[in-house]
């Protein structure tokens, strides 16, 4: 961004305070409020700001002269216009508590560089490539899914999402929608997404974690397809760190290997943003 533009995006942020060096400034182009607990939002994006999906971005408000930045998965695809992000909302959560409130024509503080773990280029070639996610560690897989690369590289993808309770999974379900009806998207989906969701607490069709869904073999007969296998499945997985921990021991059980993009393999993990 030219420094004309920093000005015009700092001025335009009604913020007292500068835009720090090396970050964008963009508008909030419209904000979606799921339940008292999520929300996500779309921002303008830089020409200049490239990504891979399925990488995060650090985003901050320019309500501070030091502001507070947090990791968030960028949930829109690498082709889109605009960036989307998929957020919890924590009542005293030091960033969270202020980015709840933002509405259309606010500033978002982007960092210029996106990175992370969950990236296609950390898994070697399979057939089958499950997302497996809960709470708004959908994010990267929201990206991933309506990326053409993912459907070049595997011929399945099955998109876990395990929330709490129904309304927490209506972000997931519109995405799935979404990518099937998309008239481009929807030709690469078609028959090769697999969209499956349960909730833990409120009362829905499919209920269970999703490690114990895995361990008793649920998911596999619900799908039609054979216990997790290295030999052509690879498995990307975000959520907290409890739910890391487990999925990842159920994967290495099944002979899975760690990967990442020095060292391709199996699987890849990657902790969704709290507070
Ligand atoms: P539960 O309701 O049994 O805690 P959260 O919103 O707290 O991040 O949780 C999102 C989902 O992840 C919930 O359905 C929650 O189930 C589930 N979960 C929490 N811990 C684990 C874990 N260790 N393994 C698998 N799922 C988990």
């Amino acid at each position: 961004m030219q420094t004309a533009d920093f000005a015009r995006s700092a001025k335009a942020s009604a913020s007292v305070f500068p835009v720090p060096a090396n970050m964008y400034a963009e508008k909030v182009v419209s904000v979606t409020h799921y339940t008292d607990r999520l929300f996500s939002f779309r921002v303008t994006r830089p020409h200049s700001f490239r990504f891979r999906s399925g990488e995060f971005v650090m985003i901050g408000l320019p309500n501070a002269e030091r502001p507070v930045f947090r990791a968030y998965s960028i949930a829109s695809p690498a082709w889109d216009d605009e960036l989307e992000f998929f957020s919890i909302k924590v009542p005293d959560g030091p960033l969270t508590s202020h980015l709840q409130k933002i509405v259309a024509g606010d500033t978002v503080l982007l960092r210029q560089k996106a990175t992370g773990t969950l990236v296609l280029d950390a898994l070697t070639p399979g057939k089958r490539l499950y997302m497996i996610s809960t709470g708004t560690g959908i994010a990267p897989f929201a990206s991933l899914i309506r990326d053409p690369e993912t459907y070049e590289k595997f011929g399945q993808i099955v998109l876990t999402h395990t929330c709490r309770d129904v309304a927490e999974l209506e972000y997931g379900a519109g995405l799935y929608r979404q990518s099937v009806e998309d008239p481009l998207i929807g030709e690469l989906t078609n028959g090769r997404l697999t969209y499956y969701a349960s909730t833990t607490r409120g009362k829905f069709p499919r209920m269970g974690r999703i490690t114990a869904l895995i361990e008793e073999g649920r998911l596999f007969t619900d799908i039609g397809a054979a216990p997790f296998d290295p030999a052509g499945d690879r498995v990307m997985i975000c959520g907290s760190m409890a739910m890391l921990h487990d999925v990842k021991a159920l994967v290495e059980k099944a002979g899975f290997t760690e990967g990442s993009h020095s060292q391709p393999a199996d699987f890849v993990v990657e902790r969704a943003f709290v507070g």
